[in-house]
């Protein structure tokens, strides 16, 4: 599969609002970001953060080191171009999470909604989270979103691996301490409801 191919037709054909994992905040994501780095100079990264309005909300709050990450460049530029210039306060980053090459121990709070639970294989998952271990730094904040166990199978076409807190957390390992996990039941543009699951961890 052609992950870049997939996620730039998905956002060629699709207005920001009529994609399932629409919301217009990401209330969940904000209240975990600002209470696990309440200073504001705090380095964050949104992996695969496509059309989500965080960075908006996150730089309205104040944040002043944003990095956002998706492997869909059409994503990236609907995103710069609803920011106006407020983009350019903003580092942004087109490439697949699995093979980009990020800086090493650059962040303190690594967010991820709705992408870690496409990795299907160990060993993209394995991939993952070693870029997580590499560049968040010691004493860091890692906010990992997936569909919880009775989530859909699928999301966006794509099958997607659902969770529970605990087999969230043990695909990362004995270095991320969990500090809190959380459900949530997510309205989609289309009416339905989809579960979500919200894992919190502290990086020793
Ligand atoms: C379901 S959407 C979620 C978007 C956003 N996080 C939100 O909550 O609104 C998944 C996003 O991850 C991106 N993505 C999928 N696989 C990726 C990968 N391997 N590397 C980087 N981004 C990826 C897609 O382009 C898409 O923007």
């Amino acid at each position: 599969m052609d992950v870049k191919a997939h996620w730039e037709k998905v956002y060629t054909n699709k207005a920001p609002d009529a994609v399932s994992w629409y919301r217009r905040h990401l209330e969940t994501s904000l209240a975990l970001i600002e209470r696990a780095v309440p200073a504001r100079e705090a380095a964050i990264i949104d992996v695969g953060g496509g059309e989500s309005t965080l960075v908006d909300d996150l730089l309205l709050r104040g944040y002043k080191d944003l990095t956002v990450l998706d492997v869909s460049g059409t994503a990236i530029e609907v995103t710069k171009r609803r920011l106006g210039t407020a983009a350019g306060q903003v580092r942004w980053l087109i490439g697949d999470i699995l093979e980009i090459g990020l800086e090493t121990h650059a962040y303190d709070l690594w967010h991820d909604r709705a992408v870690f639970h496409f990795l299907t294989t160990p060993e993209q998952r394995v991939t993952y989270v070693r870029q997580v271990a590499r560049t968040v730094r010691s004493g860091g904040h890692v906010i990992v979103s997936t569909f919880g166990p009775e989530g859909p199978v699928k999301c966006s076409g794509l099958d997607v691996v659902r969770y529970h807190a605990e087999s969230l957390h043990g695909e990362f390992g004995g270095r991320f301490r969990l500090v809190e996990s959380s459900e949530e039941l997510h309205p989609t543009p289309s009416g339905t409801t989809q579960q979500f699951l919200y894992c919190y961890c502290r990086v020793d």
